[in-house]
């Protein structure tokens, strides 16, 4: 056992197991390991090493004495012993025996029984404790499953399918909230906040300006600073608008894949934020969806619903209409 296990394996071992049970007992509940949390650990973790090492200096002087006690014959029989291979050693031979209750081929003779068909013998050996202990391993197993499952109502496999993905989605939503990057256009709210605004600007300037002029007026791309729109105003359908485009063939492309859905809210906002205003030169009004900056304070959650499904109602129509 010694040889395949030698001190510089043992110690270190040893010690990490118990380092290990310590973390699975206690565990840091921060995610930090044990000892960092609570300094007792480490010095519980101290001692242990110090026994450990303790132990082994004692044992290895017990050892020696021992061996200066043997007889040559005695040295020579515990050598032999250790230098044969892992199968072989003695503890593994026993252990084999125990598990499998094997009969010497000498002992043969007494189990054997007076089957004989065609000179093809037959043993009556125990069956092996091995196999008969996975087989009480399964009663009782089969009792605490009866147990748990049928009488107890334990959750089934769809009720646990569905748990987990009822406590996967909550994680989801906490994710989302934290990950800005993740917003969806029903998420998107308005802010007038300047540095939002002028973040917004910037983008709005070098992407858009182009098409709908720095100030909103409007060019190839429709004015939007009026209270007319084509797709829809307010913060969801602005946001719609730039993140998935407009009518097929306008003009307006999706910009989803250059900007992030944070960087969309802020240009949202920008747009918004020009409502109203007055531009050099204004594009006349286009779209039959009226829209103001002041239909902001009635927006907001819930409330916003409503009017938005309206507006798609709207736009679609709007869409037929121009089809014709
Ligand atoms: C290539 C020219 C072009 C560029 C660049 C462009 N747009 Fe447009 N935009 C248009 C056209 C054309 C429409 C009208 C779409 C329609 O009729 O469906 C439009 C529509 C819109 C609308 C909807 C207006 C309404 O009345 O409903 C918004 C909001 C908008 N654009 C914002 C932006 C933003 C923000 C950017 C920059 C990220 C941008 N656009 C870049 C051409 C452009």
């Amino acid at each position: 056992m010694k040889k395949f296990f030698p001190v510089y394996v043992r110690v270190p071992l040893l010690f990490a197991i118990f380092f290990f049970a310590i973390e699975w007992i206690i565990g840091g509940e921060s995610g930090k390991p044990a000892f960092m949390e609570h300094p007792v650990v480490l010095i519980l973790l101290g001692l242990f090493l110090f026994a450990l090492i303790a132990v082994e200096i004692v044992a290895s002087a017990t050892n020696k004495i021992l061996d200066r006690l043997m007889t040559p014959e005695e040295r020579a029989a515990k050598a032999k012993e250790e230098s044969l291979p892992f199968a072989e050693s003695p503890w593994v031979k026993r252990l084999m025996k125990k598990l499998t209750k094997t009969k010497e081929i000498h002992e043969e003779s007494d189990i054997m029984m007076d089957h004989d068909y065609d000179g093809i013998k037959e043993l009556d050996n125990d069956l092996p404790p091995w196999w008969v202990g996975l087989f009480y391993v399964t009663f009782i197993f089969a009792v605490i499953y009866l147990l748990r499952f049928h009488v107890f109502d334990g959750d089934s496999q769809v009720v646990e399918y569905e748990k987990e993905m009822i406590a996967a989605k909550e994680q989801v939503e906490e994710y989302k909230k934290t990950a800005p990057d993740m917003l969806t256009a029903d998420q998107a709210v308005f802010s007038d906040d300047p540095a939002v605004l002028a973040a917004g600007k910037q983008l709005f300037d070098t992407n858009c300006a182009m098409c709908h002029k720095a100030d909103g007026g409007g060019a190839i791309g429709p004015n939007l600073t009026d209270d007319h729109w084509i797709l829809g105003g307010g913060m969801k359908n602005v946001f719609n608008t730039i993140s998935e485009g407009g009518r097929p063939g306008k003009g307006m492309v999706p910009w989803k894949s250059n900007f992030k859905p944070s960087e969309i809210e802020k240009i949202a906002s920008y747009v918004i934020s020009l409502n109203g205003t007055t531009p050099a030169e204004a594009k006349a009004p286009e779209g039959d969806i009226i829209w103001s900056k002041a239909e902001l304070a009635n927006e907001g959650g819930e409330a916003e619903a409503a009017p938005a499904e309206e507006n798609t109602e709207a736009s679609s129509d709007n869409t037929e209409v121009s089809a014709e």
